[in-house]
């Protein structure tokens, strides 16, 4: 996959939620290359590490890309304070994307957590034919909500406590669907392991395509220095092991191995 090197400026910034920022980037060359699933590395001050953050959107028509990260630590605790018309030093897009499907397909969008900005390209793609379903820990930690409504999109919103949307988890919205007979073209999910394992299941049990976008600690994220190892099954029954930054992050779920 091609990708890019170079500087480019802060248009917007914005503070979703306690320790969650949205950038919009301006970088025609990043939005002109990159798909769905893919994420840019991103050079931090003080850290030897570019940080990994995927593509929350991705604009041809206004030369922009967008990322919404969490502050975890001290990388992205430096990402935070940079402000709009601040440059940043970003190599990218880079991996592999989800695959997708002519627009008129049904898809259920699974995301958990600081997991939903990728699905936000997915979601304006498929519009209606997407059937949202958005997790968080409470009220407090809900982001992109009204992204999501904005595309006329089916949106589930759940959170463990109930103290917004349904409480409970997305899987268990996904299975009483599936069960209730829903046979969606696709599944995308992205989100904790745990969250992804369940879909996985979800999609093996009821026979239904899924992707899933994975995330490992990464270094230089072109597959070069077999730091982001993902255990997978291969074609002839045996296992091996993939580069998340090369041949993910997004994996079909029948690959990987939890
Ligand atoms: C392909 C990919 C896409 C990503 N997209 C996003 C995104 O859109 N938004 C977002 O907020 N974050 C995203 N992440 C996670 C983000 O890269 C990490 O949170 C960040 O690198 C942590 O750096 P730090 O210096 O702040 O924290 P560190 O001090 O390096 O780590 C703080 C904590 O985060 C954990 N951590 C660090 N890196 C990762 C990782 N890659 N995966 C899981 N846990 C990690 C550490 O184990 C530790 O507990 C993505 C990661 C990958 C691999
Ligand atoms: S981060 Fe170096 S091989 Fe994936």
């Amino acid at each position: 996959m091609p990708y890019v090197q170079g500087i480019y400026p802060i248009l917007f910034k914005e503070n979703l939620s306690k320790n969650v920022f949205d950038f919009t980037i301006k970088s025609k060359e990043i939005a002109s290359l990159a798909q769905p699933g893919q994420f840019v590395q991103i050079r931090v001050p003080y850290m030897p590490l570019r940080r990994p953050i995927s593509l929350a959107d991705i604009n041809l028509d206004k030369d922009y890309i967008r990322i919404v990260f969490e502050i975890k630590g001290q990388g992205t605790g430096y990402l935070a304070q940079f402000k709009a018309w601040d440059n940043l030093d970003i190599l990218g897009p880079l991996g592999r994307g989800f695959t997708m499907l002519p627009p008129n397909k049904r898809v259920y969008l699974i995301g958990g957590g600081i997991g939903t900005p990728p699905l936000v390209p997915l979601a304006g793609y498929y519009g209606g034919n997407a059937t949202v379903i958005t997790g968080f820990r409470n009220a407090k930690a809900v982001i992109l909500d009204d992204e999501f409504k904005k595309f006329f999109n089916e949106h589930i919103l759940c959170t463990d406590d109930g103290s917004m949307g349904i409480k409970g988890f997305v899987t268990d919205v996904l299975y009483q669907r599936l069960k209730g007979g829903d046979r969606p073209d696709m599944i995308y999910a992205c989100g904790p392991k745990p969250m992804l394992q369940r879909v996985a299941q979800l999609a093996a049990e009821f026979d239904i395509e899924c992707e899933i976008s994975m995330e490992e600690r990464m270094a230089c994220g072109i597959g070069a220095c077999l730091g982001c190892a993902c255990k997978t099954h291969e074609h002839d029954g045996t296992s091996s092991y993939a580069h998340v930054c090369k041949d993910g992050p997004v994996f079909n779920s029948k690959e990987v191995i939890f």
